[in-house]
């Protein structure tokens, strides 16, 4: 029998480094596309540098960074030492970070431009020639460019012979590219997008990025619900009310007006990170944990959500913009004061929408997701609402209602997982309490150990899609969303702005739930 050890006890076992073992990325260089912008500088040169620390990338890794900006490595090296001073938590002060601005490189030019790539093939022949053989080493190419530009480089990537078309998945000379978000604007575009990768890549060397998906609770789902067996036989119609996925943030559009225009709260969340969240916590247990088991499912639940049709919008939808009001005890403007924003934009900055499921386990559960800008806090979770027991035998005071039990997910901040049951409160009468049952990420484990980014950036190295979206996928979910941005575009919203800045959204949005038998939760 295994030693009974404490919660705490067992945790700590299972942080000793020697108590896993960390896959290492085998020999590659990594092209980045779009080198001198803010993702590069905040997030993807932070990755590169905690990946080194946790010394998981191979001593003869390099990053090329390619861009416009008339640099050479000497003035690239001293920017990254400058982000990783600004973005990486500990201000990159180990001699590691050291080690990897020798190992950073740069081309200058357009991305558009022939001469560019005929520099990028120079410049990869002579690094990876350094130290490993060519044909044993992986090239990975990041598309951190607008996505206007992304056919533009994929067909350059092909032509030019630096990105080959590799049929063998398991090759140590592999070749993959990762392309950012958003993926097309629309089904359409987004269909045209797969077509141009798909001539110049196969499958599996495409690693599409939803950054929800490298976030640690949003793995944990996966565990959560699959390494558990207590929680299957209530996942389902019988015994869950409905579903609600919030992810509120504090925010407003910040520079990102001209692209907030366009985009909306729908492109910008729904299509990507609610319709993840909400995948995973539908799906079917797949069958063993790789890429195309754990996506095939999820394709599964996204092809089973009802299509909302015009008329019934309004049953389905509610759709909101802030105005000016006050975040954090200080006034701030509304959306159409934002720079870049017109005067009289009908753009969305908050969206609820209720999607049912249409198969066997969730046949008439509401899933209502909801997001916005501008809310009081920043906060992401997934809330599991349980039916009310069919009969009670206590009494509740008049005008009183028992509260439900709900499994929370708190996916951000403040990580963890609560879950609200009822108890006797101590005493000669029956009083009922709703009380939680709470685990938190940081009580458990301390700060947090990585970002999404140096996950992501790891399994793509490692040739693990799972945390990535497949061609099918995106399109499904463009499916899902298309309609909602059809009717919204076509039907000006007179009532904008309906909610002030610092609150949880319009009064529209409590009355629609409210007609639903529900009430929203604050995370
Ligand atoms: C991005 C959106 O994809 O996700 C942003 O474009 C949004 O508008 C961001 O703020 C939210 O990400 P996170 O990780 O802060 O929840």
């Amino acid at each position: 029998m295994s030693p009974r050890l404490s919660v705490a006890a067992r945790i700590a076992d299972a942080l000793r480094p020697t108590a896993f073992a960390l896959k290492t990325a085998e020999p590659c260089t990594l092209v980045i596309f779009g080198a001198g912008g803010d993702l590069t500088r905040r997030k993807l040169v932070p990755a590169l540098y905690h990946l080194c620390l946790d010394g998981v990338l191979p001593p003869s890794f390099a990053a090329i960074g390619v861009a416009r900006e008339p640099l050479d490595d000497g003035s690239f090296r001293a920017a990254m030492r400058q982000a990783l001073a600004e973005f990486a938590p500990d201000g990159g002060k180990s001699d590691v970070a050291e080690t990897l601005c020798s190992r950073l490189f740069y081309v200058a030019g357009d991305l558009d431009a022939v001469e560019t790539y005929a520099a990028l093939r120079q410049r990869l022949e002579a690094v990876d020639g350094n130290g490993t053989r060519p044909a044993a080493r992986g090239r990975l190419f990041y598309l951190a460019i607008p996505p206007s530009v992304y056919p533009d480089v994929v067909h350059h990537l092909h032509e030019s012979g630096i990105a080959p078309q590799v049929e063998d998945p398991t090759t140590p000379a592999w070749v993959r590219v990762i392309i950012e978000k958003p993926f097309g604007n629309s089904l359409e575009s987004a269909r045209a997008l797969n077509r141009v990768v798909r001539e110049a890549f196969a499958e599996h060397q495409v690693y599409r990025i939803d950054h929800y998906l490298g976030k640690e609770t949003v793995q944990n789902l996966l565990v959560f619900r699959f390494a558990n067996s207590i929680f299957e036989p209530v996942w389902n119609r019988q015994h869950v009310h409905h579903v609600q996925i919030t992810a509120a943030e504090s925010v407003g559009v910040e520079h990102r007006g001209r692209y907030y225009e366009e985009a909306g709260v729908v492109r910008d969340m729904f299509q990507n990170h609610l319709l993840q969240l909400l995948t995973l916590t539908a799906m079917e247990p797949p069958v063993r944990f790789n890429a195309d088991a754990v996506r095939d499912e999820k394709v599964k639940v996204l092809r089973a959500i009802r299509p909302i049709t015009p008329p019934e919008m309004h049953d389905y939808l509610v759709r909101g913009q802030y105005g000016p009001g006050t975040t954090d005890g200080q006034p701030v403007q509304g959306y159409r004061q934002e720079p870049n924003v017109a005067s009289d934009s009908g753009t969305a900055t908050y969206a609820v929408a209720r999607f049912m499921v249409d198969n066997w386990r969730w046949q008439d559960v509401p899933f209502y997701l909801r997001s916005g800008k501008r809310m009081p806090r920043r906060a992401t979770e997934i809330a599991i609402q349980f039916r009310q027991p069919p009969h009670l035998m206590f009494q509740v005071p008049p005008g009183h209602q028992l509260e439900p039990n709900v499994l929370a997910i708190r996916v951000q901040p403040d990580e963890g997982i609560s879950l609200r049951f009822e108890v006797k409160v101590p005493g000669v009468e029956v009083r009922m309490v709703s009380v939680d049952m709470d685990f938190g990420y940081h009580d458990a484990f301390g700060e947090a150990g990585h970002e999404a980014y140096e996950t992501l950036l790891l399994d793509c190295m490692l040739g693990d899609a799972t945390l990535f979206t497949r061609s099918d996928e995106v399109e499904a979910a463009w499916t899902v969303v298309d309609p909602i941005i059809d009717y919204w575009e076509h039907k000006r919203p007179d009532h904008f702005p309906n909610y002030a800045a610092g609150t949880w959204g319009p009064d529209v949005a409590n009355e629609f739930i409210a007609r639903m038998g529900a009430k929203w939760r604050e995370p």
